[in-house]
């Protein structure tokens, strides 16, 4: 694939696709970390005098998460000491004027992408070309440039239709990720174990039946959300716990645990809140309508055992509600755990990597990547649709040279 360095960007218009996707705090709706921003500087430095564009998407359509852009301009503000020209807009009468009167070094950076109904479609790259966004931002753009390696797994218009229809390359984050994962993925050695945690549950199911195939797990530690879904799957929890598409996720689960009896460990004590206080107990004890936050000391201890004997981990997805001092256990411990071990260790995910660097254990991991869903899908071997895309266009790139 081709990166920005086999591009002379000065004077030109640049599409930049970042994923500045971060944690929001639902009670403010204020970015409580702000890694994948940081994570954004290094293209936007290669592109110096460029007129760069900027889009991202923040949470999904009907999320708690799902808002504009303001914010985060914002912060990239103060990172880079830099204007940055937020704009109300996607792909309107305003966002296309602005972008025609950019001058070098200018950069913008559009509303979320998501306002925008295409961007929350699957398409082929030949569709995503043809969408309304595409038309009519393309021609306004020399170069599209992907660096938003978490959402790699997307084939949204963004990701996969200007890169059909325009010179593109990788940005800087992309190159590092793929580089660095590659240079990992030779060498890892077994058994390989992966603590797998997160909300997106539906997405975390299609992922481990590929990596459990790929020889890319042969452990399964589960926690969080999905913990409670195999949990349920195994008739430890006996009652609904009003996730979304519960019984269609159990089901899946049901087969995963059938297909694959050894492979997976579940939570055998929790946590959960009373009265403002942390109450561990047994998993088969919790009550309809409580909610576990964090893993219990004998669940801890078991999933230990197993990152101490492994040759390569893999962590996504914080344990438990960790941002609660009385919910942090799971999650430290664990990382400490992973952070002291001998094995290759591959940290990922917004929450993690926050988490990391508050307890002071960034430097012991060997590769720490914010992408969650898409690391877990690249792990798996899978061609993800963006890194497709960027194939394809450096081959037409250079069948024209
Ligand atoms: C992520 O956080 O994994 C990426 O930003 C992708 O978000 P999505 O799962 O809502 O597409």
């Amino acid at each position: 694939i081709l990166t920005i360095s086999d591009f002379d960007v000065k004077g030109k218009t640049v599409f930049l696709r970042v994923d500045m996707n971060c944690p929001i705090d639902p009670s403010t709706m204020e970015i409580i970390e702000t890694s994948r921003i940081r994570e954004s500087t290094d293209s936007l430095k290669a592109l110096e005098g460029a007129k760069v564009v900027i889009g991202s998407h923040q949470g999904r359509v009907g999320n708690k998460d799902y808002t504009g852009m303001e914010k985060h301009a914002k912060v990239l503000e103060q990172i880079l000491g830099r204007k940055i020209k937020y704009i109300e807009d996607v792909i309107g009468a305003e966002a296309q004027r602005e972008i025609k009167n950019m001058k070098d070094g200018d950069i913008i950076l559009l509303d979320n992408l998501r306002l925008c109904a295409e961007e929350n479609y699957e398409f082929s790259a030949d569709d995503a070309a043809k969408t309304i966004m595409v038309q009519r931002l393309s021609k306004l753009f020399d170069i599209c440039v992907l660096d938003s390696f978490p959402s790699s797994h997307r084939s949204h218009p963004s990701i996969v239709g200007f890169a059909h229809v325009l010179p593109s390359c990788a940005g800087k984050l992309v190159e590092r990720e793929v580089r660095k994962l590659d240079e990992i993925m030779t060498v890892a050695k077994g058994p390989h174990v992966v603590v797998l945690g997160g909300s997106k549950v539906v997405d975390r199911l299609e992922a481990i039946k590929e990596l459990i195939q790929n020889g890319r797990a042969d452990q399964v530690l589960l926690t969080g959300v999905i913990a409670n879904v195999f949990l349920r799957a195994q008739g430890r929890i006996k009652f609904p716990l009003g996730i979304k598409r519960e019984e269609e996720v159990v089901s899946k689960a049901h087969a995963l645990i059938g297909e694959y009896p050894d492979v997976f460990s579940v939570p055998v004590d929790i946590a959960i809140e009373r009265n403002g206080k942390r109450v561990e107990m047994d998993v088969r004890e919790l009550a309809k309508g409580e909610q576990i936050f964090d893993l219990g000391p004998k669940s801890v201890e078991y999933y230990l055992k197993s990152i101490q004997s492994a040759g390569t981990v893999f962590m996504s997805g914080p344990a438990g509600f960790f941002e609660n001092e009385n919910f942090k256990f799971g999650t430290e411990s664990l990382l400490k755990g992973v952070a002291n071990s001998f094995a290759t260790t591959i940290v990922s995910g917004g929450h993690l990597t926050a988490a990391l660097k508050r307890y002071g254990l960034a430097e012991k991991i060997n590769h720490i990547s914010t992408a969650g869903g898409a690391l877990v899908l690249y792990l798996t071997g899978v061609k993800l649709p963006m890194i497709q895309a960027l194939e394809e266009a450096a081959a037409r790139y250079r069948s024209t040279k």
